[in-house]
């Protein structure tokens, strides 16, 4: 019997401990789930609660909790090699896993350097966009321009480009400047707003105004701009966002013809939580750079990848003294433990099809996101891609007005959800789900059962409608 328990673990807890993204007075009267245990799913509490990882813990996991295979491969790396320094030495295991995700990315993006989280992956890609114009003799091209509503980790350099006032806008004394440009979120949009819910974004008769913002902005400042970053199809933390291909498509276009980098983070969409391994392929165009993390490692250990082109490459790539290295390494730089994992992830990608096999389930969980929540007075969209879906919460429907922020209305759901054996962890007033590939018709359908009615009995609680 372990000293530690439920008590001391939240005794040490509220009195050590700082979480993410917590505002950790507001655990003074009410404690955290301590979790135990997880399969498939569900998370497993001290009680014996059973908990459904209805965000996947934080977007990361693919296949469930303690999949037998992703455990095997963890265990017999262990007896092996358990870490090593990436600079100068290379392993079997790194090279594998880009080995096999080649097969997985569109061919021009061939060069691979790791790092070990979200964040991380893209202040690489900052850098390496950045250094690759420097390199070149390019000396004004060091801004980049990134999305209202854009999230790209937390470290500064991803903050320089985060668009969420919420959680950006205090640190930006701190921060390099970076051109903001109009987000695709179609139910606000300024000039067409949505009819009816966004669902997966289709687009009709949209002439994409926002896109014009952003050759605004190429217009007058190619020169000065070395990059683009963007969510491909999905802003994700800023509010599950989903938008048309054809912004995509526009937005690439718009960069080739102003002559600056195109960086995509697929950190939240890439494998496969978007219905394709990758969401970029929904759009068919290859940016310069690409930045993996989160589900590389099945959702297990924290491992990332920033890829780029030849090209990119071989800006960098001279004699020592040309000053051209690119400096950039963490000491967990291509952990074996968490490539070994990442390798047993891309096997059950190629062995098992989850891909394939889960379209019925996909469509399924949007069906029933629209038949679920399509009549809700208090849903004003509904929206959709892949494992993801959402709906974004409002006190008024036909105009759209928000809840008081004071309502803590997200924050409430997220409690009550806990008691109801769920996470709904929310963005805001976005409720979302952001399911595992594994997930099955009859846990999507216990799921959304259970969330409208924690979201139904906190709304009405709140008097309102
Ligand atoms: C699109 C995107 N980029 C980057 C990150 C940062 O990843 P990490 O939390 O692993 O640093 C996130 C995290 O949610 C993300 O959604």
């Amino acid at each position: 019997m372990s000293r530690y328990t439920k008590e001391k673990i939240l005794d040490l807890d509220r009195r050590h401990l700082w979480h993410p993204f917590t505002q950790m007075k507001d655990y003074e009267d009410r404690d955290p789930p301590v979790i135990v245990a997880a399969k498939g799913l569900q998370l497993q509490t001290i009680e014996g609660q059973l908990l459904y990882d209805t965000i996947s813990s934080w977007w990361v996991n693919l296949h469930g909790h303690n999949h037998p295979e992703l455990n095997e491969a963890l265990i017999e790396q262990l007896h092996r090699l358990d870490h090593v320094n990436f600079s100068g030495f290379t392993h079997r295991e790194a090279v594998e896993v880009v080995d096999r995700l080649r097969g997985f990315l569109p061919q021009e993006l061939c060069r691979f350097f790791y790092s070990d989280n979200g964040s991380t992956a893209v202040e690489v890609a900052l850098k390496m966009a950045f250094q690759f114009w420097q390199n070149q003799g390019f000396k004004e091209k060091t801004r980049f321009i990134f999305l209202e509503n854009a999230y790209h980790g937390d470290t500064m350099g991803a903050v320089s480009v985060g668009g969420i006032d919420l959680f950006h806008r205090l640190y930006r004394p701190l921060t390099f400047f970076s051109y903001k440009t109009r987000a695709p979120y179609c139910l606000r949009c300024p000039d067409k707003p949505a009819e009816g819910f966004t669902l997966d974004a289709p687009l009709p008769d949209c002439s994409l105004t926002c896109l014009e913002a952003l050759e605004g902005i190429l217009k007058e400042k190619a020169v000065e701009i070395c990059a683009i970053i963007v969510e491909p199809r999905l802003l994700a933390a800023g509010g599950m966002i989903v938008y048309p291909k054809e912004y995509l498509k526009g937005l690439w276009e718009l960069a080739r013809k102003y002559d600056v980098l195109v960086i995509f983070d697929e950190v939240a969409t890439g494998f496969g939580r978007t219905g394709t391994m990758f969401a970029m392929e929904q759009v068919g165009v290859v940016p310069d750079i690409v930045c993996l993390a989160k589900g590389l490692t099945g959702g297990y250990l924290p491992l990332s990848l920033t890829v780029a082109t030849e090209e990119i490459f071989q800006a960098f790539y001279d004699d020592y003294l040309a000053g051209k290295t690119f400096f950039h390494g963490h000491s967990y730089t291509a952990n074996p433990l968490a490539c070994a994992v990442a390798i047993a992830n891309l096997k059950l990608f190629a062995k098992e099809r989850p891909l394939e096999k889960g379209e019925p389930v996909r469509l399924h969980f949007q069906r029933q996101l629209r038949r679920l929540f399509g009549e809700e007075p208090y849903v004003g969209d509904i929206r959709y891609l892949g494992y993801v879906g959402a709906i974004e919460l409002v006190a008024d429907r036909a105009t759209q007005k928000a809840f008081p922020v004071e309502a803590r209305v997200g924050f409430k759901i997220y409690m009550e959800s806990l008691k109801e054996g769920l996470v709904l962890r929310p963005l805001g007033d976005v409720i979302y789900w952001f399911l595992p590939l594994c997930v099955t018709v009859s846990e999507i359908d216990e799921i959304l059962e259970k969330s409208r009615g924690v979201i139904r009995r906190v709304i009405h609680g709140l008097g309102g409608i």
